[in-house]
């Protein structure tokens, strides 16, 4: 049974992966926008992921016996200055998010929530993942600004990374 801080916690984390998808259905429609149409559909396929984060607690929370709470989440920004700065911000995002995973973690460890603990290693192994991706794909644009590679074959190469 989890405590009542736990269940606040774990239904903030609810609410900041609905934020995540919301956030990158919002740069998928200003790449679709730009006619970057390999980063739109990346960005979309990647907020679908995000959803899936927020039903994982979800279920697990009600599973607990607990309540699952749907909250209100900001609006994201709808513009962005460059596609690099869209894949800067998401690895900035990301970051965050695997902050946010690691308090729970922490206070799953401290108040010997066992089964949150356990719970949580697969959002730990996730968050890797996810950093590593949107490391890599910034990893383009230092290749096209050093003249290796054009903006069209990165959100060619973008799109790739999706499948
Ligand atoms: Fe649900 Fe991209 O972290």
């Amino acid at each position: 049974m989890l405590t009542p801080s736990m269940v606040l916690k774990l239904n903030q984390q609810v609410a900041l992966e609905q934020y995540s998808a919301n956030l990158y259905l919002a740069m998928s429609a200003w790449c679709a926008h730009k006619g970057l149409e390999g980063s739109a559909a990346f960005l979309k396929a990647h907020s679908d992921e995000e959803l899936a984060h927020a039903r994982k607690l979800f279920d697990y929370i009600n599973e607990t016996g607990a309540l699952a709470v749907i909250s209100a989440v900001e609006a994201p920004p709808k513009a962005f200055g460059s596609l690099q700065e869209v894949f800067q911000k998401t690895l900035d995002h990301e970051k965050s998010i695997t902050a946010a995973i690691n308090g729970l973690v922490d206070s799953a460890l401290g108040e010997k929530d066992y089964s949150t603990f356990q719970f949580l290693q697969w959002y730990v192994a996730e968050q890797h993942e996810e950093e590593r991706l949107f490391m890599s794909i910034l990893d383009l644009f230092e290749i096209m600004e050093s003249g290796g590679r054009s903006l069209f074959m990165i959100d060619r190469e973008i799109a790739s990374k999706g499948k």
